[in-house]
């Protein structure tokens, strides 16, 4: 028995591919580096979901029906009240997804799409007593997620750095959402339930929930000097470093170093606060150095959480709703997972090996 499932194959998939010793992450057959500099959100989703819905579609249409989708969306956050808006954002966002049919056809992958990334910003506007914001279906997904987050039409540099961000986190292998959204998919189940099964994986802090409290490191940390004893102490305490360590990678997780280079247009336009950035490198530096001396034997890197805080933080969202944003851009995958499994796999039920007391004993 491998205890966290550990180096256990449970699947075969076309979507992506982790290689953790390398640092390498390939999605269906294009390297990450490749797909940052080269696409946008619509067309990594288009790629991902290329043959698993029964419509073939480019970028472009994709993103006229996600937009056209996000304008009809719009309407479901009439349904949020004081109790729904009193829960973190993740979790009202779960709960508006909830209301959606549980459908598997081509209206139900777009309507999935399109629904966190309207919902998200709708939530956190009236979490702070603003109005929401409609839709602009003929805006990309990301330029009209900060649209409709700030009010605002976002700048150039930030829709490209969103951008970055949702195509960076779009698909990794089979992480413990993307396995919730395949068991679900295995039943049977529609869309809605395997999505809402995997929110509810990504939102723990071992998962999607680790960028929030990567700011709250650099709060706690404060200055540049103060890191290595900060990162220590916090050591000594025995806990754990948010944004560094991996299950699967080895070395430097690819995502981190991705979402850097999706910062540096904004730290050129002076669009982020740059002591920030270099407190978050001071950290960084003295964490990788404390942890080599500490876990010799363990190589434990940056991930991507760590300078998805930075830059979700640069571009206007609360850390409280980082996990969120995280969902938004990683639908795509736990869909094109689900799709996959439903099309070609079975009802997933492993064992387990008891250890209780036999009835005798009992
Ligand atoms: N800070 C300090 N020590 C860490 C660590 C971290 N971020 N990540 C792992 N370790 C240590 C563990 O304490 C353990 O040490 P020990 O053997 O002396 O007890 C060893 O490394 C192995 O940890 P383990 O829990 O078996 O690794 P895992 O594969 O289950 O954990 C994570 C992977 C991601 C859960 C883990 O690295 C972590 O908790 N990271 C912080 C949270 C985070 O950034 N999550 C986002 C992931 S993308």
């Amino acid at each position: 028995m491998n205890n966290g499932l550990e180096d256990v194959i449970a699947t075969e998939t076309r979507l992506s591919d982790v290689d953790g010793e390398a640092g390498r992450l390939v999605i269906r057959g294009l390297s990450l580096d490749h797909l940052v500099s080269t696409s946008t959100y619509e067309s990594v989703a288009a790629l991902l979901l290329d043959g698993l819905t029964e419509r073939r579609f480019g970028a472009a249409e994709l993103g006229k029906w996600l937009g056209e989708m996000r304008s009809g969306l719009f309407a479901h956050v009439t349904v949020l009240d004081t109790e729904l808006l009193a829960l973190p954002p993740v979790d009202a966002m779960r709960a508006l997804i909830a209301h959606l049919p549980d459908d598997e056809d081509f209206e139900a992958v777009l309507r999935l799409l399109a629904a966190p990334a309207v919902f998200l910003p709708a939530i956190l506007r009236m979490q702070s007593g603003k109005e929401p914001v409609a839709p602009d279906g003929s805006l990309s997904q990301a330029a009209d997620i900060l649209r409709m987050l700030t009010g605002q039409l976002p700048s150039g540099e930030q829709t490209a750095a969103l951008d970055a961000y949702l195509v960076t986190i779009s698909d990794h292998g089979l992480n413990a959402s993307t396995f919730a959204s395949r068991v679900i998919a295995s039943t049977r189940a529609g869309l809605t339930s395997s999505v809402l099964a995997a929110i509810s994986a990504l939102k723990g802090p071992l998962h999607g929930g680790a960028p929030g409290p990567v700011l709250d490191m650099f709060d706690a940390v404060g200055t540049s000097e103060n890191a290595r004893d900060w990162l220590g102490d916090a050591l000594d305490r025995g806990e754990r470093l948010m944004g560094f360590g991996h299950r699967i990678y080895r070395v430097r997780d690819p995502r981190a170093d991705a979402l850097k280079q999706a910062l540096r247009p904004l730290v050129l336009t002076a669009q982020v606060d740059r002591q920030q950035i270099e407190l978050a490198e001071a950290v960084e530096h003295a964490a990788l150095t404390i942890l080599k001396e500490r876990k010799p034997d363990r190589p434990l890197d940056v991930n991507v959480e760590f300078y998805t805080a930075l830059l979700l933080d640069a571009l206007g969202f609360p850390r409280e709703s980082f996990t969120g944003v995280f969902a938004i851009g990683r639908t795509i995958g736990w869909i094109a997972h689900a799709r996959e499994q439903a099309l070609e796999g079975r009802l997933i039920r492993p064992r387990s090996v008891y250890v209780g007391p036999l009835p005798e004993a009992a």
